[in-house]
């Protein structure tokens, strides 16, 4: 795996390599002495510093840049930033708002030869580094065994996306429930049912029945602001409050990618309930970060 675009670059195998390298306590500074070039279109707080505080952990040297300051395809093409950014770091991480943004800056960078990695910060489809420390945190909570449900009550977006895919290369089974004319487009949905087990609902309750884990994002994805009053009427029903979490298993965990948007996604109470493992989900950005260098640099821990 040279690029990191979405969790299934990854093999099965490869994916639960990072997030055992995740859980190395005094990992080896691989990154000494390079730099990793980070680019974001959008806005960020966990994704920026868990990035960067990772690569400083890592020996390296994180390099940000937002926007406007770059003007991915508007200074520059995306082409042309990537090949700039190749030119200095060891590997480029890129929030953006097009998928094909990325997928242009990969091409660009193999057709250099070049052996720099690009790894997907966010972008429209997917939000594989989420998904890495959202596997993290449900391997801490009830490991992988097969039958364990997670619940994804909301926008089916980048972040169920990637969460999806992982979960069910994973073996664990999946539930979504969207509104109508939120769902995935039916040829994913039918990939994602190849895949293993999946379910979609209209009925947030029926999702979350037995879950035991009961995960939520924002209605409104950064770059569909002028959606926002349409999706807030569109999605009334599917807040995750306390009476839908009755609905889940008894032991069941709450997780949100954040930004919350407290009282349309997810309720108050819930979000600081003791089911509640969002910080931890925060907190392992950073150490999915490093796993995933890690991984990327080939070099492993001696055990
Ligand atoms: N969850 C997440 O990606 O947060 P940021 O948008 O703050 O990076
Ligand atoms: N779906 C959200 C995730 C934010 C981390 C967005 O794309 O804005």
């Amino acid at each position: 795996m040279k690029h990191l675009l979405e969790i299934d670059d990854l093999s099965k195998a490869e994916l639960l390599e990072i997030l055992e390298l995740s859980r190395v306590a005094s990992p080896p500074k691989v990154l000494t002495d390079v730099s990793v070039g980070l680019v974001f279109e959008k806005p960020s707080l966990r994704t920026r510093n868990s990035c960067e505080a990772a690569v400083f952990q890592l020996g390296g040297l994180p390099v940000s840049m937002v926007s406007g300051e770059v003007g991915i395809d508007k200074r520059e093409s995306a082409e042309d930033v990537a090949r700039t950014l190749a030119s200095y770091h060891r590997y480029i991480g890129a929030r953006v708002f097009a998928h094909s943004t990325l997928t242009r800056m990969v091409s660009a960078v193999d057709k250099l030869g070049s052996d720099v990695g690009i790894v997907n910060l966010l972008s429209d489809a997917s939000h594989p580094c989420q998904a890495l420390a959202d596997l993290a945190t449900i391997q801490t909570h009830f490991g992988f065994h097969p039958g364990l449900k997670i619940a994804y009550i909301g926008d089916s977006n980048n972040v169920i996306r990637s969460l999806s895919l992982g979960c069910l290369m994973l073996g664990l089974k999946v539930s979504i429930a969207s509104p109508e004319g939120y769902w995935f487009e039916e040829l994913e949905r039918e990939r994602l049912k190849s895949m293993g087990a999946v379910e979609f609902y209209v009925d947030p309750a029926e999702a979350v029945m037995g879950a035991d884990v009961v995960y939520t994002d924002v209605w409104t994805s950064m770059g569909q602001e002028r959606e926002r009053d349409r999706r807030l009427s569109d999605f009334s029903g599917f807040t995750v409050d306390s009476n839908l979490m009755a609905e889940a298993g008894s032991n069941a965990i709450v997780m949100h990618c954040l930004p919350a948007h407290e009282g349309e996604e997810i309720s108050r109470d819930v979000l600081e309930s003791s089911a509640s493992v969002v910080w931890e989900q925060a907190r392992n950005r950073m150490h999915v970060m490093r796993g995933l260098f890690l991984f990327m640099s080939g070099v492993r821990p001696r055990s």
